[in-house]
């Protein structure tokens, strides 16, 4: 069990010049009471890569002595499975330095991780692996693009895990946005991408590291649904969403940035003007709504219902050019109407969180900043812009 800073090394001497062609794999399989799972997985994976890869990966368990005594099970596999490692860890816990202690003792060039429960499909392990082979320096499986899901997860575990991706845009924008599920932890990094980085995880979420404090270029996706667990349980607990918080707050100070931005992610200035004429255009249908529903001369009714209709009408006006123009690309890949459906409701819900953020930020630069409320109107307006543009391309047109 490795000790001292969280810090990956370089390939290691022993494997220099080895292998050639063919990619070797470390695999990190971190567990925690999974003592039913532990047999299937390591059997399963073990298939599939002696396989693909014979002989050019290895399987390490990293087991928090958990007091079902999974590690005395997945050690009793290692004489059938010999490419499998076990650690097992008595001073040091949690998700996160599990995975890099595992890491650390892996000799491959890829690194890897998959959950010890089958939540995570292992069919999908060979697609990561041939995106790493074909440039890509992450892999990462996710639930958020063609392809992807959960299987049966509540309409609140969903918002919460929503909210948490959408706080994290706010806070690390360089960081979450690089990816469509930047809370998966099933995925593969290329070692030269985080050697020499240390790392420094509070809780569940390795990726956030990596993408954060990596060198990390060229990402690939690949599309992947969350299953069921049919034994043990989740460790996960309202802990784990504070830990994120800190987390993403701890990236954010001690990188002192908003993520790399400046690097891979270069700001889509195309779609940002196209978005923002949209919007533009959309105030000559709220205003003309607006008039045909509350003007004396017209249909006369009350300013608030006329108002808020005036707005959904704008709002569903700006989706349908936003939809058409300002990302073509994307909806011609995904036409079907309850693809579009799901995409008006997003583009909805954020517009309608914008408005919010609209009325704040005026409020605040006007009592605090500017004693000009069409100046602070601007800015409001500006920022709210700006927040609906990022988050609907990252969450309602995926880009
Ligand atoms: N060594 C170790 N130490 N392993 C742990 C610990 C720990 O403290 N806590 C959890 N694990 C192991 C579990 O045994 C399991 O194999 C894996 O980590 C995931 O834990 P779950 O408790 O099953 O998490 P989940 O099902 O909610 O999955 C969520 O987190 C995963 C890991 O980041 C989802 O966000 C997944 O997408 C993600 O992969
Ligand atoms: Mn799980």
């Amino acid at each position: 069990v490795p000790t001292g800073p969280l810090k990956i090394s370089e390939l290691p001497p022993s494997r220099v010049g080895t292998s050639g062609e063919s990619i070797h794999l470390s695999l990190v399989i971190p567990t925690y009471k999974e003592r039913d799972n532990i047999k299937n997985v390591v059997r399963i994976l073990s298939q599939l890569l002696d396989e693909s890869i014979p002989g050019n990966y290895e399987l390490i368990v990293v087991d928090d002595d958990s007091p079902d005594r999974t590690w005395e099970i997945a050690e009793s596999l290692t004489t059938e499975y010999p490419h499998l490692r076990v650690m097992r860890r008595q001073q040091e816990r949690g998700l996160s330095s599990a995975v890099i202690r595992g890491w650390q003792v892996g000799t491959g060039s890829v690194l890897g991780v998959i959950d010890g429960d089958l939540q995570h499909p292992p069919e999908v392990l060979m697609e990561l692996l041939r995106s790493v082979e074909q440039g890509a320096d992450l892999a990462v499986a996710s639930r958020h693009v063609e392809g992807g899901g959960v299987s049966s997860w509540s309409v609140v575990r969903r918002l919460l895990s929503r909210g948490a991706q959408l706080l994290g845009l706010v806070i690390l924008p360089g960081v979450l946005g690089r990816v469509s599920d930047p809370m998966s932890g099933y995925f593969m990094v290329r070692r030269s991408a985080i050697a020499n980085a240390t790392l420094n995880p509070v809780g569940y979420k390795i990726l956030l590291e990596v993408i954060g404090r990596g060198n990390v270029g060229e990402v690939a996706e690949v599309g992947y649904v969350f299953c069921e667990r049919k034994e043990g349980e989740s460790k996960v607990t309202w802990k784990q969403y504070i830990d994120y918080i800190h987390h993403l707050v701890r990236l954010r100070l001690s990188t002192g940035r908003v993520g790399r931005l400046s690097r891979k992610v270069n700001f889509p200035f195309g779609r940002f003007l196209r978005f923002g004429l949209v919007g533009f255009s959309g105030v000559f249908v709220d205003m003309g709504v607006l008039y045909l529903l509350s003007d004396p001369t017209t249909l006369a009714w009350q300013l608030t219902r006329s108002k808020i209709i005036a707005g959904e009408i704008a709002i569903l006006n700006n989706f349908l050019w936003n939809d058409a123009w300002t990302f073509a690309d994307v909806s011609a890949r995904q036409q079907e109407w309850h693809q579009r459906l799901k995409r008006f409701l997003k583009f909805n819900a954020i517009c309608l969180g914008g408005l919010v953020l609209n009325v704040l930020i005026l409020n605040l630069v006007f009592n605090f900043l500017i004693p000009n409320r069409y100046i602070a109107n601007f800015i409001a307006i500006a920022i709210t812009t700006i927040w609906n543009f990022w988050i609907n391309l990252k969450l309602s047109w995926r880009v």
